[in-house]
């Protein structure tokens, strides 16, 4: 039987009860649980198979709400937060005490962001706790923009998928840091630089090796199809070199006409990033399930949500 269900009673029973479910964003798809359940959280990383160092994002309902979980909010943390929540930014502040430590790996700090989907937003409302939850799927494989790819994961593992339809954003949301009261950005996402900076001023983006391995995010290789991905500013070079194998591949808006190619999904048309960062990972989720020998992407725009996209992409060949 289907773990697949709108129903949003049900979900606030099972999370009330320290289960975990499985929850609809405006990013991608979130395994959920209670964050003073130990209980909850403990099953959260034991699902996702995510190592117990790895801290997990906090969601809230609502700006209001964000003062109950950290201690300090600078100026352009709040600046951030009225700017652009509900929405895909994700906020790293100091937390307060009463933030158990498993959800935060230990850390004095905790990220927390409030999710653009009416349907999570509704639970949220119903609960009398926030629900940590980190994408839902497992450690390292490629992010859930479906309630049907959280299934295909996790059918045996977990008792309910809150069906939100497909993620309209479709890659996760960009995680800022505060250092010195100024934010920096620890993870590229579904929110371009551009607009962040258009509120905060220039940002920085961290270097990743001093990031790692506290946010697994920036580890070198994650969200990975189990298929060899390539990316590459040579679409043709590269397919030329494959020439004989099976080959799929990725472009961003142009068709190409070569014979060696067995599939080809370009991700807008129109030349849409936000369309294209919508529709990556369900490109890769159906690629990787067609035995392909090689996956090959074309690198898209370094601007926008072309920066994200390219982020992921690069992640996704290692
Ligand atoms: O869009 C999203 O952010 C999705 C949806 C479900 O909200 N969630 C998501 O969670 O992508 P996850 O766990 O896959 O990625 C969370 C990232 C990790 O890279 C983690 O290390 C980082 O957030 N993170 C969490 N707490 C942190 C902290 N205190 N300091 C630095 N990084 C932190
Ligand atoms: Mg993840």
């Amino acid at each position: 039987m289907s773990i697949i269900s709108k129903d949003i009673s049900k979900a606030v029973a099972l999370l009330n009860a320290e289960e975990i479910v499985a929850i609809p964003t405006e990013t991608v798809y979130g395994l959920a649980g209670n964050i003073y359940s130990e209980k909850a959280i403990k099953s959260v990383f034991e699902t996702k198979q995510r190592p117990f160092f790895n801290p997990l994002i906090v969601h809230i309902s609502s700006v209001d709400y964000l003062s109950q979980i950290v201690e300090h909010i600078p100026k352009k943390a709040k600046l951030l937060a009225e700017a652009f929540w509900p929405g895909p930014i994700t906020l790293v502040l100091k937390k307060k005490n009463t933030i158990p430590d498993v959800i935060t790996a230990g850390k004095d700090t905790v990220a927390v962001r409030v999710p653009n989907h009416t349907t999570t937003l509704e639970l949220l409302r119903q609960l009398d706790f926030p629900l940590a939850a980190p994408s839902a799927n497992p450690f390292s494989s490629i992010s859930p923009t479906t309630a049907a790819h959280v299934e295909t994961y996790f059918k045996d593992n977990i008792k309910m998928v809150l069906d939100g339809g497909a993620c309209k954003s479709g890659i996760e949301s960009t995680i800022i840091g505060f250092e010195n009261d100024q934010p920096i950005i620890y993870r590229l996402g579904s929110t371009a630089i551009e607009d962040i900076e258009a509120v905060v001023g220039e940002i920085q983006i961290k270097n990743k090796k001093e990031i790692a391995p506290d946010a697994p995010g920036m580890l070198e290789r994650h969200y990975a199809p189990k298929t060899k991905t390539i990316l590459t500013d040579n679409i043709l070079g590269m397919v030329d070199q494959y020439k004989g194998k099976r080959i799929g591949i990725i472009t961003f808006q142009s068709e190409i006409a070569n014979s060696n190619i067995e599939v080809q999904i370009a991700l807008s048309k129109t030349g849409d990033l936000a369309e294209s960062a919508s529709k990556l990972y369900d490109v890769l989720h159906q690629l990787d399930k067609m035995d392909l020998d090689v996956i090959i992407a074309e690198k898209f725009p370094e601007y926008g949500l072309g920066k994200s996209i390219n982020d992921r992409l690069s992640r996704a060949t290692k």
